[in-house]
Parts: structure tokens; sequence; C-alpha cells
């Protein structure tokens, strides 16, 4: 049997992942530790969280947080494990709490992690050194990222170049109008190696494809792009492009990237027929008729229309079954019935990821096959083809 090295060493550049990448537990052991619990997942906004005390669980692969608004203001995470015997402490999703007492036997926890009351303990028990375990946390221009390694990679540099194209949108005053969770029963690189291709978005979305022209070939699409681009400075944004992936990742730093393709003729937004479904976000005064594309690390993307952000994070929850949460964003001031409609707001989405469910569950079922066998990407899988990559070297990284 072929080392996890040796698999790694034999992999056929330009292919798809040997069958072991997707259902061996040694490999997946491998990638919690050097890839999971290494990197930055989107974990929310922070207007999920206004008053002191506000909280929400997050949980990813093995780990769960508490991210909680502590009572100087500042946004937190806490392990949700208690000092005691190591019982999750918080069982509820959300809510706001002025403490979290453990279920077990009792422990309790003030809002800032310390912890306040231990029945029964010896009297020179020291409760200050049983507080929670802190959780690294960092908010990039409002976004809430959550990162299991107390040594994480930088954010420094993704903050300070996606400073003006987060600041076009007012991300920093955004607010979830929606939030669902969807269940895919399949290995979780399945699921990023999806959303990272279009090629699949012709056969797979004709609602997607009806309005998004990233699957149309470059000639085709640089009139619409040519088009959008003259138009952009007139409706309030910048052309602006930052890509900081593979080589050009600064170093012990975060990746990161932003850009904006046109949608098709006619279409303002990512809605049926392209409606606006939502007030202009930021300093916007018109409909360019694009939609930007922003990402965060190796599992965390949006995209972004003229009138609402629609976030993307996929993680797993084992090795054979991982989750895709969305986050439906609109400008912090606008109204649930009068200015927006959720189910009108999250629609394509909606919809485009029930059928992506379908797809890389079937994937998934052929690839445990005996007759799999890795096949040669398309021109078109590119980025997908980066991120694989990336992955096997990030294993291979002690
Ligand atoms: S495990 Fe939490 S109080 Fe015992
Ligand atoms: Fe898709």
């Amino acid at each position: 049997m072929q080392s996890v090295d040796e698999l790694i060493a034999s992999q056929k550049p330009g292919f798809a992942l040997d069958q072991r990448f997707y259902t061996d537990p040694e490999i997946y052991a491998l990638e919690v530790e050097r890839i999971i619990n290494r990197n930055w997942i989107l974990a929310g906004h922070q207007s999920e969280f206004p008053e002191p005390g506000d909280f929400k669980v997050f949980n990813v692969a093995k780990e769960s947080a508490i991210i909680v608004r502590g009572s100087d203001g500042e946004l937190k995470a806490f392990a949700n494990v208690c000092r005691h015997r190591g019982s999750l402490v918080c069982l509820e999703d959300k809510g706001n709490t002025r403490k979290f007492s453990c279920p077990y036997h009792g422990w309790m926890y003030d809002i800032d992690g310390n912890l306040t009351a231990a029945r029964s303990m010896d009297k020179d028990f020291d409760k200050s050194a049983y507080g929670l375990r802190k959780v690294s946390l960092e908010v990039i221009h409002g976004l809430v990222f959550v990162c299991f390694s107390d040594d994480p990679p930088g954010v420094g540099s993704a903050r300070r170049d996606l400073a003006e194209p987060m600041a076009m949108f007012d991300f920093e005053n955004l607010k979830v109008a929606a939030h669902k969770e969807y269940d895919i029963p399949a290995n979780w690189k399945l699921s990023i190696e999806n959303y990272q291709e279009c090629y699949h978005c012709a056969t797979s979305h004709p609602e997607y494809a009806q309005m998004h022209t990233l699957m149309v070939y470059w000639k085709k699409r640089e009139p619409l792009q040519k088009h959008m681009l003259d138009k952009m400075e007139s409706c309030g944004l910048r052309n602006i492009e930052v890509f900081a992936y593979d080589e050009e990742t600064p170093e012990g730093e975060m990746g990161y990237q932003y850009s904006r393709t046109a949608l098709f003729e006619g279409y303002l937004t990512g809605s049926k027929e392209g409606k606006p479904v939502a007030p202009l976000l930021g300093k916007l005064t018109d409909y360019d008729g694009g939609g930007s594309d922003f990402a965060f690390g190796p599992f965390s993307f949006l995209l972004v229309y003229s009138d609402h952000a629609v976030a993307y994070v996929f993680t797993p929850v084992d090795h054979l079954n991982c989750k895709c949460d969305i986050y439906w964003m609109v400008r912090g001031d606008a109204v649930e019935g009068k200015d927006y409609d959720v189910d009108e707001l999250t629609w394509l989405w909606d919809v485009t990821t029930h059928a992506d469910k379908t797809i890389i569950v079937n994937n998934w079922k052929g690839v445990q096959s005996r007759y799999y066998e890795p096949g040669p990407f398309s021109g078109q899988e590119r980025l997908e083809r980066s991120w694989i990559e990336w992955v096997l070297r990030e294993l291979k990284r002690s």
C-alpha cells in the first residue's frame, strides 16, 4: 500500500484526484490537521452580533466555536468545550445571553469566557485558570473569520488590498437577510472543486447560465465585459482586480482575490429575469450589469451583485459529509418586506445550490466505484486544478 507521500508524488498533473484522497480517513485526518484547522473560514457578518452577549455557534469538522460579542463590545471566539470534563458548553445555535452554563455539571462562564461558578470544587480551586480556550477570530471589513489554530495565517494583506473593493459595496454595513445551510453527503473537496469551475454551468444550471457569462468563451464575453467596464464608473464602481493566490500569496498570509464580470445584457442582478431585488449597495448609483467575485482563503467565496452579496462557505463535517453555508446580504438599512423579499433574494442561489448538491453527490457516488479513474481537466477547470494542487502542497507541509 502506498504512503500518503507516495500517493501525492504519483498524482498526475492536470488530472482529477486519486480515489484515496476522497475516501481514506487517514488522508482526511491529515487534511484536518494541515488544511482545515490551519485556515481562516468565513463565519458570518458582524451585524449578526449587534449587542454584548449576542452569540452563535460555528462548527467545522471536529471543532465547535462560540462567537460572542464581549462585554467590551469586541467580537471574540471561544472553544465550545468545557474546561471541566470537555462537554459542549453551548447547545443553542444562536441567541443573546449573559452567561454560558455547561449542561453537564453546571460550570458557568461569562460572555468574556471567564469561569464564574463551579459547584463543590475545593476551596483552593482557582477559577481564573479555567476560562474557555480562545479561538482565533478576525473581522475583515465586516466579515467575521474564524481559524482553529493559535498561529493562523496573517490577514493584513487581504485587509489592505481588499479595502477599496469592499468599501465600494460598504461591507462594514451590510446585514444578513437570509442564511441557509445545505447538508451535502459527499467528501468536502468535491464541493469546493465544483464551486471553482463553471464547466458544469451550462449543463447543470439553466437559471444561472441565463445571466452569468463565466462559462462562455472569452470572444463572446469580451464585448459584454467592455460594455460593463464603460458603464462602471458612472454607476459608482472602480475597475479593480486583485489576485493573491498560489505564488502571489504573501508569505505566511491568507490568499485572496477580487474581480468583476459582466452579466448578460438586460440582467441587472442575480435574480429571476435579472430584476432588482434590493436597494443598491454602498456608493452605487446605478446597475452596471456586473457581479464581483471575492475569495478569502480556501473555503470562503462571495459573489457581489449591485444590490446584494452572496457568500458561500464549504466546510467538512467528516470525510464522508460536508456542508455549504450561504449568507445573502443586503445593505444594513434595507427593510424586509419593503425593500426586499427573502424568497426573491434567495431564489437564484437556492435553486443553483440544490442543483449543485445533486451533481456533487452523483460525483461522489461515481468516485467511490472500483471503476473510477481520475480523468483530465478541461481548460474551464483551471481554478479547480490550482486549488487541488494547493491542497496537495499543503498536505506535504508538516
Ligand atoms: S463537563 Fe462541563 S461542567 Fe462538567
Ligand atoms: Fe454549480
